[in-house]
């Protein structure tokens, strides 16, 4: 067999394709000690993801001694920081960054690098994936039972990114509201988590009540066969931000425990995690 030397652009695309494996490689790697990792996704702003994701987290750890991390990938509005009231910053050795932590949850956003709370972060597509990879790369969470990761909503790079980078993701919790708008924005939300080939875990349903009405998450949830992993009132108690709401108001708390419970049979066959 004769060999000749590489074109330029030959070679271009094999650096490339090294990169790429190396780059898995580091992501595997920071992510190798995470037992479950869930995100929490939705088409639409202001349906209660990060309040989920955050009241999830603070529950697992809080309620079931588990150990947790929360992820804000949502980097034009990382409100993760604030409704967890984290004031210390992530560390940093010239290699990694190590989260902060707060009440019990190791906590990692984009929130932490953002100069004053108010400042729009606008970037483009590409630096968003660049500054994500890297970000998931370089943390360094340590064991978890689990990573919580809050989405931004839409169908813009960082969903992307994460649906497409962050090794073996368990799956994606979908959030939406009992308004039949939203559950048609659900239903767009699920499409696009499967045509990436990845697992909805399931749906929730948040400001359930008089006001907005109550059960289209669940039936939105029977009529395609997944599991219903929990419904969160429209409730005053949200207006209280010292704290999770799941520290503060025992309501709150119970419709918590019922979303791990459910969440934890769906994530079987480890019962136990
Ligand atoms: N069940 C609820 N009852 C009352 N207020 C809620 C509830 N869930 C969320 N909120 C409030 O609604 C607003 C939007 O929620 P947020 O979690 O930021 O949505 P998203 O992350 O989807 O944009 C927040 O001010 C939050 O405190
Ligand atoms: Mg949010």
């Amino acid at each position: 067999m004769t060999t000749r030397p590489l074109t330029p652009q030959e070679r271009a695309r094999l650096e490339a394709m090294k990169r790429q494996f190396e780059q898995r490689k580091r992501m595997a790697q920071a992510f190798q000690a995470i037992r479950h990792k869930v995100a929490v996704y939705s088409g639409k702003g202001g349906v209660g993801k990060t309040t989920v994701a955050v009241n999830l987290a603070v529950a697992l750890a809080n309620f079931f001694n588990k150990r947790v991390g929360i992820l804000d990938a949502d980097i034009d509005c990382p409100n993760v920081v604030r409704a967890m009231k984290v004031e210390e910053k992530p560390t940093y050795d010239g290699t990694h960054f190590f989260p902060a932590e707060k009440w019990k949850v190791k906590v990692l956003s984009m929130g932490f690098f953002q100069q004053k709370e108010d400042e729009a972060i606008i970037w483009r597509g590409p630096m968003i994936h660049n500054a994500l990879t890297q970000f998931l790369e370089m943390t360094q969470w340590g064991e978890l039972d689990y990573l919580v990761v809050d989405l931004p909503p839409g169908t813009s790079d960082a969903p992307l990114t994460i649906m497409q980078t962050l090794p073996s993701l368990d799956g994606f919790i979908i959030v939406t509201t009992p308004q039949e708008l939203a559950i048609v924005d659900a239903l767009r939300s699920i499409n696009m988590v499967r045509r990436l080939n990845q697992t909805v875990l399931g749906i929730v349903e948040n400001f359930s009540g008089e006001v907005f009405g109550s059960g289209g998450g669940e039936e939105l949830a029977k009529q395609l066969g997944l599991p219903f992993l929990g419904r969160f009132a429209l409730r005053p108690d949200y207006r209280d931000t010292s704290k999770p709401t799941v520290l503060l108001s025992e309501a709150v708390r119970q419709e918590y425990e019922a979303l791990v419970r459910n969440l934890q049979s769906v994530l079987a066959p480890t019962p136990t995690s």
